[in-house]
């Protein structure tokens, strides 16, 4: 009788145990609410660099020089960079040879922003962050010229209404008044993204979220093991 006990026991103590590291360890709490998600990335923030081993060549190579090629006609652009951590974008993009605008980085991490705001302090005024939620950003639909959101929309609470959010405040490439119409984001894939079900989605389903938004000239590159990187310019609703 004991050892029945102590086996039904052992399974309920594993099943939790699996349970806690599915939502809090693979998905990061994304299936949990906002606030803890935030919370979780608040306790990691002084460590997100060094877990990630960012290497500033590759770094260069797959973002901030494609990323300055296709701001050429527009090099003073103000990319606004979503769920920005600690800043990564800035601290590629700022340092780019052709590139003369700004990043504005939003986070919900207030500990994420402040190492972000820590390491970009060296290029003044060319970095600001500030902090917000990625399903509601403080910005008029169609006032940002660039936006990127990189390794975030998977764990939102939403990533379909996050990624239209993206949209709503991309302003659409425009000749007349120079704006480039270029997100930037990330598509999470590997084993873990069949764990994180109605918060990933396929390559066709992506290309189709994104035209349905109004994006052509949409790129699904091959990245790392767990994201691809998604490039797509953002069009003028026809009248
Ligand atoms: C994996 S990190 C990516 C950070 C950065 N984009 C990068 O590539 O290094 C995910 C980021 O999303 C942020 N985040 C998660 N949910 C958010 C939300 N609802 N609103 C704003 N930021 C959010 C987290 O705080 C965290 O900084």
């Amino acid at each position: 009788m004991d050892w029945t006990i102590w086996l039904i026991g052992g399974v309920v103590v594993a099943a939790a145990g699996l349970f806690a590291y599915w939502q809090l360890i693979i998905a990061e709490g994304a299936y949990l609410g906002a606030p803890l998600v935030a919370l979780l990335y608040d306790w990691t923030a002084e460590r997100y660099d060094s877990i990630k081993e960012f290497n500033r060549d590759d770094e260069d190579f797959c973002l901030g020089l494609p990323l300055e090629v296709r701001l050429s006609g527009a090099p003073a652009s103000t990319i606004i960079d979503v769920a920005a951590g600690t800043g990564r974008v800035a601290q590629v993009m700022l340092r780019r040879p052709n590139f003369a605008g700004r990043v504005i980085g939003v986070d919900r991490s207030f500990k994420m922003l402040a190492v972000a705001q820590r390491e970009a302090a060296c290029f003044g005024n060319r970095a600001a962050f500030i902090q917000a939620d990625a399903m509601a950003l403080p910005f008029a639909g169609g006032s940002a010229p660039v936006v990127t959101c990189l390794e975030a929309l998977e764990f939102l609470p939403n990533p379909e209404r996050g990624l239209a959010e993206l949209a709503r405040v991309l302003a659409p490439a425009d000749e007349k008044s120079g704006a480039m119409g270029w997100l930037l984001t990330t598509r999470r894939i590997g084993w873990e993204a069949k764990l994180m079900p109605g918060k990933t989605w396929s390559r066709a389903q992506m290309e189709q979220l994104l035209q349905n938004l109004l994006f052509t000239q949409i790129q699904i590159q091959v990245w790392q093991d767990i994201y691809d990187l998604v490039w797509a310019k953002k069009q003028r609703r026809r009248s």
